[in-house]
């Protein structure tokens, strides 16, 4: 269904989890990957997949929350592919804590990786887009951003609601030079990030009483919306930030 042959991606967080999977789709429908993460531990199986399938892809290793070297991730990223179609802002960090217990430490690096590594990238690709003559940006939030708070996680619900709004920002901005915008907000997905809560069965049974639709998301849901949002069929698409949680968010 969707085809981005001669489109070059940059996926952020690509080492594991939805980012490896959305690494991987846009892989397979002819695109030509820029897989980041902070650690080549993972992203090299990422890289190893993709490349064995006969797509091109690289690895960056970077950290996205320091502003120079994601520029320079950048300049690395035009030297090999030449340019950047597709921004997946999916890299993120969730550590638990109250807020009477958080050290600053904590509070200080969610932002830095949720909201302003987002920032960064999105910046700088903005502006390769914009000279590009358009583009697509996807930031991957959460439904913790939306209706739903999550305990014990109040870093993380602020660096998400910040980066909804800093998507519909962008996407305002960056209207003016054919560029769209958009957020996804996923409900529970089962990844590595979740497992704590998927292995706590009160939890989990309490969580899911909640979700219409009965069960919890897989990463091929979020990669479905991903690819969505980056094709034309989403061309009047821009400034959204979209539900991806089984209905949850209606109970
Ligand atoms: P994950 O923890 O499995 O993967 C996140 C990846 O980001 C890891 O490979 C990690 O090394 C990388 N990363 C962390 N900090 C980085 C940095 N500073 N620079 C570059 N890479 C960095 O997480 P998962 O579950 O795949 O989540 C991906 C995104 O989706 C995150 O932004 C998360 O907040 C969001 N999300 C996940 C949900 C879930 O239920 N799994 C629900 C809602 C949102």
């Amino acid at each position: 269904m969707f085809d981005f042959k001669d489109h070059v991606v940059l996926v952020t967080g690509a080492g594991r989890g939805i980012g490896r999977a959305i690494a991987e789709a846009f892989a397979q429908r002819g695109a030509a990957v820029a897989a980041n993460d902070i650690s080549p531990v993972n992203l090299d199986e990422t890289v190893k997949r993709i490349t064995q399938s006969g797509a091109a892809c690289r690895d960056y290793v970077c950290d996205i929350a320091k502003k120079m070297p994601v520029q320079a991730m950048l300049e690395q990223i035009c030297d090999d592919f030449g340019k950047i179609d597709i921004l997946i802002n999916n890299a993120g960090v969730e550590p638990h804590a109250s807020i009477l217990e958080m050290d600053e430490w904590d509070w200080r690096r969610t932002l830095d990786v949720n909201l302003s590594g987002a920032f960064f990238t999105m910046q700088s690709v903005g502006r390769l887009m914009r000279e590009q003559g358009g583009g697509a940006i996807v930031n991957i939030a959460s439904i913790a951003g939306r209706a739903h708070g999550l305990k014990n996680r109040a870093a993380y619900v602020a660096s998400k609601m910040g980066l909804i709004g800093l998507t519909r920002e962008a996407a305002r901005e960056f209207a003016a030079y054919n560029i769209r915008v958009n957020a996804i907000c996923p409900g529970v997905i089962e990844t590595e990030m979740t497992a704590a809560l998927r292995q706590d069965e009160a939890m989990l049974a309490k969580w899911l009483e909640d979700i219409p639709l009965g069960r919890l998301g897989s990463v091929q849901d979020v990669v479905g919306l991903v690819l969505f949002l980056c094709s034309d069929y989403a061309a009047y698409l821009t400034g959204q930030a979209i539900n991806m949680d089984g209905g949850k968010v209606m109970s």
